[in-house]
């Protein structure tokens, strides 16, 4: 009898580590899950802050990665890259890109930019008017130099209306955290 409910008691403490072993995997995973839905982490940079939480992303979802790159570089000269940004916002300017990618055999689209005059920098306006993103999701994120997301996640949603545009990661400069950004992913749901 004795022996009987030791065999009980074994098979609880297997199924319950079983039991265990499966809801940490599940949680672990949106990633596990998101292995299932294509994933690509575009992005534009001008001075890595950006860059920096795409390459983040990419880690955490195992998508591909693609940088938005303009065929005429910006100046390295920062006040000269304001200047011109407030112009390219007034007059709505897309400037060509070196690659305007193909998001065609992909479900989700990680889409990150810097704020640039309260909204996406203009390389980003051209990615997302060049690209087909009907039935895709678009999960945005950005980062900042104070003022937070402002204007960039509505004006997205405005230029790719056929997507559905999720919650988006904003972070200040370089501050954005690997947790912080699990979090949101998993939050999504995606
Ligand atoms: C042309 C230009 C315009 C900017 N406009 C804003 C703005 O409207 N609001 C804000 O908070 N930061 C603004 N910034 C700061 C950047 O958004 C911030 O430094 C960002 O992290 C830069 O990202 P990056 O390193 O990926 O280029 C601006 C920077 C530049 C170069």
């Amino acid at each position: 009898m004795k022996k009987f409910a030791l065999i009980i008691a074994g098979v609880m403490v297997v199924g319950v580590a079983a039991g265990y072993l499966f809801l940490n995997q599940m949680s672990v995973g949106k990633e596990i899950n998101m292995i299932d839905k294509k994933v690509l982490v575009a992005y534009y940079s001008y001075s890595g802050n950006t860059k920096k939480v795409a390459e983040k992303i990419k880690n955490i979802t195992n998508g591909d990665i693609f940088e938005i790159v303009p065929k005429k570089a910006y100046s390295k000269n920062y006040d000269e890259v304001v200047a011109l940004a407030r112009e390219e916002k007034q007059k709505d300017v897309k400037p060509e890109l070196v690659d305007n990618g193909n998001v065609k055999d992909y479900d989700i689209i990680f889409v990150g930019t810097p704020v640039w005059w309260y909204t996406m920098a203009s390389p980003v306006r051209t990615f997302l008017t060049k690209n087909d993103f009907t039935d895709k999701t678009i999960v945005p994120f950005c980062t900042h130099g104070g003022g937070g997301a402002s204007s960039t996640y509505t004006d997205m949603q405005k230029l790719a209306p056929d997507a559905k545009v999720t919650e988006g990661y904003t972070s200040y400069e370089n501050s954005a955290k690997d947790s912080e950004i699990t979090e949101w992913i998993n939050k999504l749901k995606l």
